[in-house]
């Protein structure tokens, strides 16, 4: 069963309220824009409050709360061995 991400209320930044603080629709509440995986090994930490700072860890959350199961630990190595290859040079008309 996917598990809903846990946060504060009463945190008062209210990052973790997500696109609501924005629209003030509460079918906005903790949704957030998927991020690029684009070099993703090299950007921790992770996620909107960068809460997480391993890979692994992200993986094992994502799992969790976004397709409500469990992964094996060599599953979880196999997938971070993926993230890692996404990494490469910055696009060159891209830098500032
Ligand atoms: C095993 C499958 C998945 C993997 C390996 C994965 C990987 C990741 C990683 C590495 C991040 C962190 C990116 C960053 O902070 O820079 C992330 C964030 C995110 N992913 Fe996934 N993801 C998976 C499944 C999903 C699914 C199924 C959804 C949506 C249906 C999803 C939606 C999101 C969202 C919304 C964030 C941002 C969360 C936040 O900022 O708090 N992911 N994912």
């Amino acid at each position: 069963m996917i598990e809903p991400y846990a946060y504060d209320p009463d945190d008062s930044s209210h990052a973790s309220l997500g696109r609501y603080n924005t629209t003030e629709n509460e079918a906005d509440i903790q949704v957030f824009r998927v991020p690029s995986l684009r070099n993703v090994a090299e950007t921790p930490p992770y996620f909107h409050d960068g809460s997480v700072s391993t890979l692994e860890e992200v993986v094992t959350l994502m799992a969790r709360h976004q397709l409500g199961r469990e992964i094996p630990a060599s599953d979880i190595d196999l997938i971070v061995a993926f993230l890692q290859s996404l990494s490469g040079s910055p696009h060159p008309t891209l830098m500032p």
